[in-house]
């Protein structure tokens, strides 16, 4: 690509209060070249994940040890992008691949980092391979079959409903018979959970009482709470849980990008008092099982039984506003951003 420029969003200042277009700087310089043992990709689409708040690094806490991108280097997060240029033994140039690349146009990688660089598979197009074939469906897949291990007909509730990895999880909750009952950020995230992905309830975190609300949709309580806000809604759901009621702890939204961190759980001894079990899951392990992920939810995506709820925003110019779009809330669905001048089709539903 010589003579073409690489456009790239570069780390600039940590963040205090909250993660803004001010923390990045804008700068154009040339493409690079691969060394022996790398490739230059094309980056076509990105997917936008709350942890990229501990990339930028919050000011008081951004030493070495913390994975702070340093200050002057390229902003990092999972894209799709197809290869372009390779002097790597495992990826030809047209190989489109799924991993961890700069915000920019061009990125020069060994695939290793965050997420191991990975062929996309056929078939699945660089939206889902970004949602909900990706990172984010394997964590809401895997946090369902393995982690919350459901039972037809039991009682689901989860945070962060109406989000990339919420919408999935609502959705194959359903699926498997369950009683869903999602908590999200206002009317149009709700309206969209009772209307389209098939919740049997829905609570208004913004204007409603969590706790009132989930004592009226869960009279005999919950089975399974699957978190991905953090904070007080987990102490409410575990005040709540049944005999051998599970907590699947997949994020906790609330903690990375706003303010100080708030207290944790102090309802954990809920736990004892109805042999419950609380567990983390860490989807980027799951990644060997990729095929077995798409195997399952490739065909309900297809048919439509399953929706890849999205919000696109369309170049690069956009990806901080599309990363702040999640710390305020803005986004529904998984928040992705589509390259300027990408010609690889998109799944569609
Ligand atoms: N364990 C894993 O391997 C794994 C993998 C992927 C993602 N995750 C985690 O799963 C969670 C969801 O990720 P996602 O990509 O699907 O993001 P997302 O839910 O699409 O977007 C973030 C959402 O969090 C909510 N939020 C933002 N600030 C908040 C605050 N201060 N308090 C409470 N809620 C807040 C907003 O939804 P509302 O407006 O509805 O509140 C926002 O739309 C994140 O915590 C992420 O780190 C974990």
């Amino acid at each position: 690509m010589p003579g073409h420029v690489n456009r790239q969003w570069l780390v600039a200042k940590r963040f205090t209060e909250e993660v803004t277009e001010q923390n990045f700087r804008w700068v154009e310089s040339p493409v690079p070249a691969p060394s022996e043992g790398q490739f230059l990709a094309r980056n076509l689409w990105y997917s936008f994940d709350p942890t990229q708040s501990f990339l930028v690094g919050r000011g008081d806490s951004a030493g070495p040890e913390s994975g702070a991108i340093p200050i002057g280097e390229v902003m990092r997060g999972l894209a799709v992008s197809e290869v372009v240029e390779s002097r790597h033994p495992a990826f030809k140039a047209g190989d489109i691949v799924h991993g961890h690349m700069g915000w920019e146009d061009y990125t020069v990688t060994d695939g290793q980092g965050f997420a191991p660089t990975y062929r996309v598979p056929d078939g699945v197009p660089p939206n889902w391979a970004l949602g909900a074939l990706g990172i984010t469906g394997l964590a809401a897949y895997f946090g369902m079959h393995e982690v919350a291990r459901p039972k037809a007909g039991e009682t689901f509730v989860i945070s962060g409903a109406a989000g990339g990895v919420g919408s999935i999880a609502v959705q194959l909750a359903k699926i498997r018979g369950l009683r869903v009952v999602g908590i999200a950020g206002g009317s149009a995230k709700c309206d969209w959970l009772l209307q389209e992905a098939g919740a049997d309830g829905a609570i208004d975190h913004r204007t409603e009482d969590v706790g009132r609300r989930l004592t009226e949709l869960c009279p005999d309580g919950i089975d399974i709470f699957f978190d991905n806000d953090g904070g007080s809604t987990l102490d409410l759901a575990l005040d709540r849980l049944r005999s051998g009621g599970r907590v699947v702890l997949c994020g906790a939204t609330s903690r990375y990008a706003t303010g100080p961190p708030p207290p944790g759980p102090t309802n954990y001894l809920a736990l004892v008092m109805v042999n419950g079990r609380m567990e983390g899951l860490l989807a980027r392990d799951y990644l060997p099982r990729l095929r077995e992920a798409v195997d399952g939810m490739l065909p309900l995506l297809r048919s439509g039984r399953l929706k890849s709820k999205e919000d696109v925003l369309v170049g690069l110019r956009n990806a901080p506003t599309a990363l702040g779009r999640l710390y305020s809330g803005a986004n529904i669905g998984k928040q992705l951003l589509r390259m300027d001048d990408t010609s690889v089709d998109e799944g569609h539903n």
